[in-house]
C-alpha cells in the first residue's frame, strides 16, 4: 500500500519505517530541509534504539524516502498520516498551527480519494477542523467534489521502545465513523495485527479523548507516587516499601508507580495541560489535571532542594556531577527533561555542573551552547572528577551498579542525590556515603 507520512520526528519516523518494513511504499514528507538531507544521507536524527537500522535497510529497498516535496507526498499515498507536533500553546492548549498546515497542503495537491490520518495527539475536535480546512481549500480550487476521510489513529509508543510499542502494539485505536474508512485502516494494520484482534474501532471523538485519557492517567500515576514519596519522607517511611507494598494488590499493579523527581519528555507534560485546558474552555474545572500537574512541576525541583539543605543556599564554587539529560533512558530526548530544571536551579545558584548522558551528549550541547557552568563530559567518570556531590537525574542501566569506591575517591566528598531511587540506601551507608534519596529515610 502507498503510505505518506506528514512529520519526521519521533512518532513520523518510526512509524514510517515500520510500515515500510511490512511491505508498503512509506514517502515522509517535512518542511525541516537540514532534517530531510541528513535522512536522504542515511543519518537519523534521532536516538531510538534500532531505528538507524530499520531506516537503512527500507531505504535501500527502496521502500521509504524522504522529502520536502508536499505535492510529491500527497500525490504518493492513499493514506496520509499527520504525525507532526502539537506544542502547547501560549495558555497550554495545544497549538493546531502545524496539523491544520498539513490539512492546507494535502487539499491543495489532492487530486484523488485519500485518507486522512491525524496520528498527532491534538484535542477533541481536531478532525473536524482538518476537514473543514481540506474542504476549505479544495472549495478554493473548484474541486469540491474530491472525497476524502478523517480519521483518529492516535500513535501510543514509547520513546526507547518505540519500534517495539509500533510492531506489537497494545492497541490499535481507529476513530471513524465510515465503515468504509475503518477496513481500509484495519487492512493497512493487519500485519501488525496477526497474533490477537487489537483494532478499537470507535468514534472520532471518543478516540482523540482515548490518548489525553491514557496519557493522563500515567501521569496521574506518577505523580500521585511523587505525592506519596514527599509524605513518606515527612513521616519517616521508605517509599520503597510502600511501592512494592501497594503494587502487590493486582488492581494497583507494579507498573508506572516509581517514584522519582518528575515526567518530562514531549508527551505528558503538554498532553495533560492540553486535556485540562481544553476542560477549563468549556467550562470544566479540571481538578484531577491540574494537580497532577502541579505536583509534577514541584518535583522536579526536590532534587535541588536536597541539594541546597544538604550544602547551604550558596552553591557558588560547588560542583555537582550530573549523571542522566535525557528525561528517561534509551531516549536523547531533553524535553522538560527533569535534568534541565536541576541544572538550571544549580546555575543560578551560582553551582557548576559537569554532565554525562550516553546518549543525550549532543541535545545538551545544542539546548545549552558554551556555558562556562556546564561541562559536558564523555563519561560517568569524568563526570565525577572534583565534584562536591554526584546527583542521579535518568535511571540509565549504565548508572545502576557502579564503582561505588571510584565514585567515593572522584568527588571532594562522599555525597549522592539520587533522583531515581536506584541505589540501596543501607549499602550506601555502609560505604561512609551520604545518600539522599526520594521518599526514603526521611529523605
Ligand atoms: N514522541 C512521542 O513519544 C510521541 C508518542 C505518541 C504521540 N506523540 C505525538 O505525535 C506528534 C508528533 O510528535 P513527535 O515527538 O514525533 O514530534 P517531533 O517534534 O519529534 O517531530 C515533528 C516533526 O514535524 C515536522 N513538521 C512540522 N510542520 C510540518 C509540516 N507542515 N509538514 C511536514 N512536517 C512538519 C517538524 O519539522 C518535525 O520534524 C505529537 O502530537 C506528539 O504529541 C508523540
Amino acid at each position: 500500500m502507498k503510505v505518506t507520512i506528514f512529520g519526521s520526528g519521533y512518532v513520523g519516523l518510526v512509524s514510517g519505517a515500520c510500515l515500510a518494513d511490512v511491505g508498503n511504499e512509506v514517502v515522509c514528507v517535512d518542511i525541516d530541509s537540514d532534517k530531510i538531507e541528513l535522512l536522504k544521507r542515511g543519518e537519523v536524527p534521532i536516538y531510538e534504539p534500532g531505528l538507524d537500522q530499520l531506516i537503512h535497510s527500507n531505504q535501500q529497498a527502496g521502500r521509504l524516502s524522504f522529502t520536502t516535496d508536499v505535492a510529491e507526498g500527497v500525490e504518493h499515498g492513499l493514506f496520509q498520516f499527520i504525525a507532526v507536533g502539537t506544542p502547547p500553546d501560549e495558555d497550554g492548549s495545544a497549538d493546531l498551527q502545524y496539523v491544520l498546515a498539513v490539512a492546507a497542503g494535502i487539499g491543495q495537491h489532492m487530486n484523488s480519494y485519500k485518507v486522512i490520518i491525524d496520528k498527532s495527539t491534538v484535542p477533541v475536535g481536531t478532525a473536524d477542523k482538518v476537514r473543514a480546512r481540506i474542504e476549505e481549500v479544495l472549495k478554493a480550487r473548484s474541486q469540491s467534489g474530491i472525497e476524502f476521510d478523517v480519521v483518529s489513529n492516535p500513535e501510543f509508543l514509547k520513546e526507547g521502545d518505540a519500534i517495539d510499542d509500533f510492531m506489537k502494539p497494545d492497541r490499535i485505536i481507529v476513530g471513524t465513523d465510515n465503515p468504509r474508512t475503518s477496513e481500509l485502516l484495519r487492512a493497512l494494520y493487519a500485519p501488525f495485527n496477526r497474533n490477537h484482534e487489537r483494532v478499537i474501532a470507535m468514534d472520532v471523538r471518543s478516540a482523540e479523548l482515548t490518548k489525553y485519557a491514557a496519557n493522563a492517567m500515567l501521569a496521574t500515576k506518577i505523580s500521585f507516587m511523587n505525592e506519596l514519596a514527599n509524605i513518606a519522607e515527612r513521616v519517616g517511611a521508605d517509599i520503597e516499601h510502600v511501592r512494592v507494598g501497594i503494587g502487590s494488590d493486582p488492581r494497583i499493579g507494579y507498573d508506572f508507580i516509581y517514584p522519582g523527581i518528575g515526567y518530562g519528555g514531549s508527551c505528558f507534560p503538554k498532553d495533560v495541560q492540553a486535556l485540562e485546558r481544553s476542560a477549563r474552555s468549556l467550562g470544566y474545572h479540571a481538578q484531577i489535571l491540574e494537580a497532577v500537574e502541579q505536583v509534577n512541576y514541584r518535583q522536579k525541583e526536590v532534587l535541588f532542594h536536597k541539594i541546597k539543605s544538604h550544602f547551604g543556599d550558596d552553591l557558588r564554587g560547588k560542583v555537582i556531577a550530573l549523571w542522566g539529560l535525557a528525561f528517561k533512558p534509551n531516549t536523547d530526548d531533553m524535553r522538560e527533561a527533569p535534568s534541565r530544571v536541576l541544572m538550571e536551579a544549580l546555575w543560578e545558584a551560582g553551582a557548576r555542573v559537569q554532565a554525562y548522558d550516553p546518549e543525550a551528549m549532543d541535545e545538551a550541547a545544542r539546548l545549552y551552547p558554551s556555558r562556562d557552568d556546564l561541562l559536558l563530559c564523555d563519561s560517568p567518570e569524568a563526570a565525577l572528577k572534583n565534584a562536591d556531590a554526584l546527583a542521579v537525574a535518568t535511571e540509565w542501566k549504565l548508572f545502576r551498579s557502579p564503582n561505588f569506591d571510584a565514585i567515593a575517591e572522584a568527588l571532594s566528598a562522599p555525597v549522592i542525590f539520587d533522583g531515581r531511587n536506584i541505589y540501596d540506601p543501607k549499602y550506601l551507608k555502609g560505604r561512609g556515603f551520604t545518600y539522599y534519596a526520594i521518599g526514603r529515610n526521611g529523605g
